[in-house]
Formats: C-alpha cells, structure tokens, sequence
C-alpha cells in the first residue's frame, strides 16, 4: 500500500520555500509502487513528480497529488576506458558529483553543487561552469503514467538542448524518470578553461588539478556567487539565457556595444540574462519579500516571507523590463506550478 498523505505542506519540498498546499502527497522511496498506483488510476488525475524542488516555483496551491521521488542507490561497472555510473533518481545531484570524485571518475565535477535531485538533471539538461548533462548522460529508466509501462530512454531519445529535453516538451509530465545512467570516460582532461575556474586554481597555485581540486573550486564559486537555498529560498536562475539570431545581436551591438554573449553556432548567440537584467537596474532590488540576488541578477530569492505569486509578479516585472530596453523576451527556466 502506497502512504497517501492529505493536506501537505509544499514549503520544506521547495527551494525558494514558499508555502502552497498539496491536496494529495506521496513520498515514492520505491518504484514498484507506482505500478499500484497506475492500477488506482491515479495517473488519470492531476499529478506532478518532484525532485529536490529546486526548479519549481508553486504560485497556489496543488489541487492534485504530488509524488516526492525519494529512491536512493548508486552503482558502477567499469567497461574498458569508460564508467557507466547507475544513480536513483531520487539521489541529490551533489551526493552523486561526490561519489564520482571519490572514485576518481571525471565528467560531474564543473557540476557540482547544483542543487537538485539525479533524476531532474536529464528534464532540464542541468549545465554550470563548461560542463552540460548531455555530455555524460547514457541513459534513463522511467516510468510511462499513460501505459504504466518502464521504458529506457538513450541520449538520442532525449532532444537534449541547452536546458531543455524531450522531458520538457513532447513528454512533459508523462514520465517519472527512476534513474539515469553516465558514461564517463576515465581518462578524459578535466575541462578548467571557465574563466572563474581557470583563475581560482591559479590564486591556489594550483597548476595539475585533480578531479577533486576542480570539484572543491567549482563549490567555493557557486557558494561565492549564488545563494544558498538552505537560508535564502531561491531556484537558482530563474530564466533561461536567450538565443537570439545574429542579426539581432548586431542591432543591439550597435546601440549596446557592451552586451554579453557567447556564439552558439554560425547564425545564432546566446546572451548572458543576468547582464539584460542588471542593466535594466534590477541587480540586487528588493520589492516587498523578492528581488534579485545582488551578486547574480539572474537569481530570484526570497527575502523570507515571499509568496509565490509575489515572485511570479516579480518575475513578469523583469521580463517585461528586458523587452522593454532589448526587444529579448526572457524564459522562464524555473518550472511555474
Ligand atoms: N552578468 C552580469 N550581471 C549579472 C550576472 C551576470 O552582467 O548579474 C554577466 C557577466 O558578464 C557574466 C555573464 O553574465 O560574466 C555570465 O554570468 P555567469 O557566469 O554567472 O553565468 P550565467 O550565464 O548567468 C549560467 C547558468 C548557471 C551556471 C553559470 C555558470 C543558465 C540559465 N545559468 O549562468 O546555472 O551556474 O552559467 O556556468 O544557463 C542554474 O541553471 O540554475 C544556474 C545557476
């Protein structure tokens, strides 16, 4: 029998902390039972699966029932030059990036500290400091709530792209991913040309880093930039940085010689978000219990007592003002509920 609980508040089960009520909620540590509840229909209804809550902000309260993924384990085999690393999806990601470090297997270490649970990481293509999910992943098992079927999929299967994935699109809210598989190849150079990493290890003289080395360094930036959702909620970036045409970047070159961007490919570049929103004069303000962290302008916290709704509003503040002064409408990345 699946424990159903009734009336449950979402706040500890999200990071920005905002209080909403979940009629319906059921902490799934093993995947077996999701086959009792495909057999109590409770696919049919309104349902939603969470994670480490850490890309979801609840505007209200969730009339359905939410399914919390708690299942754990972590296993390896080696295959010749690579790992396949096999982790529960309801393993928090940074446990994961330790583990590997620990067997001095090499691919999650820019990673590390990215908040959030094994199995969110594929759904959004998690991604920090050179490194992208969809450059380790192998493969997932996961669940189908229409068919109440388990099904593998392999990275071709997925429609990776920069923060997105087939989880997101064509199959938003049909499958709950179970675990997901990394290949890593063992002896694979340690990716420190990130302009922050590269100078952090240099400040610790530190010229033939290990997997480790690059681990730690990744975690005392992100502890120095970003938030953390321990003491102030928040989702990490809130919105997506934007891929706009060439063309369009040329424009606003020319009236915004300064803007930041990366190319992604011969037509197309992405621009920093963070630096739009900034010069829209929000880094850092407050208005009432949100605002922008005032070291990341791409970050929403919670002051403390914020609501969601007051976030959400916060948030089409922003995206309003960016399109005001760029002609760039932002996306949200945090998943709206
Ligand atoms: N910038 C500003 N002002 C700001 C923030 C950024 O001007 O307030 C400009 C700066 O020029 C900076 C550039 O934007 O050099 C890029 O900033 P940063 O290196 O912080 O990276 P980001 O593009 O803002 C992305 C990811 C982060 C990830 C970092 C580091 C997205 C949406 N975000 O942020 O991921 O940690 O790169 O790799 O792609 C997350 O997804 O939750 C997340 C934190």
């Amino acid at each position: 029998m699946v424990d159903v609980k009734q009336n449950v508040s979402l706040k500890p089960y999200n990071t920005f902390g905002v209080e909403a009520i979940a009629h319906k909620f059921i902490d799934l540590t093993n995947e077996t039972r999701l086959v009792d509840l495909f057999e109590q229909d409770l696919f049919a209804q309104k349902f939603y699966v969470i994670g480490g809550g850490s890309n979801i902000l609840f505007t209200q309260d969730f009339s359905g029932t939410i399914i919390h993924l708690s299942n754990k384990g972590i296993q390896h085999f080696v295959e010749g030059n690579h790992v396949y690393v096999t982790a529960a999806a309801g393993e928090i990601w940074n446990d994961l990036v330790w583990y590997c470090v620990r067997h001095n297997f090499p691919g999650l270490e820019n990673m590390a500290l990215i908040p959030g649970t094994v199995g969110g990481s594929p759904v959004q293509n998690i991604g920090a400091y050179g490194a992208e999910l969809m450059d380790i992943f192998y493969s997932c098992r996961a669940f189908d709530t229409k068919t109440g079927q388990f099904r593998t999929f392999h990275h071709v299967d997925c429609a990776f792209t920069y923060r997105d994935s087939i989880f997101k699109t064509k199959y938003k809210g049909r499958y709950i991913i179970l675990s997901v598989t990394y290949k890593l190849s063992i002896h694979a150079p340690l990716n420190t040309k990130y302009g922050a990493i590269e100078s952090e290890l240099q400040k610790r003289g530190i010229a033939q880093p290990s997997i480790k080395d690059v681990a730690e360094v990744v975690s005392y930036i992100r502890v120095e930039k970003l938030p953390d959702p321990g003491t102030i909620g928040n989702a990490g970036s809130f919105f997506k940085n934007p891929i706009i045409s060439n063309q369009q970047l040329n424009e606003l070159r020319s009236t915004f010689p300064d803007i930041v961007y990366y190319p992604v490919s011969d037509t197309h570049s992405k621009l920093a978000a963070g630096w739009l929103i900034e010069q829209c004069g929000w880094k850092g303000k407050i208005v009432g219990q949100a605002g922008t962290w005032k070291h990341q302008a791409l970050v929403i916290v919670n002051q403390g007592a914020a609501t969601g709704r007051e976030i959400y509003n916060l948030s089409t503040q922003i995206v309003e003002d960016v399109y005001k002064k760029f002609g760039v409408e932002l996306e949200r990345e945090v998943n709206i509920l």
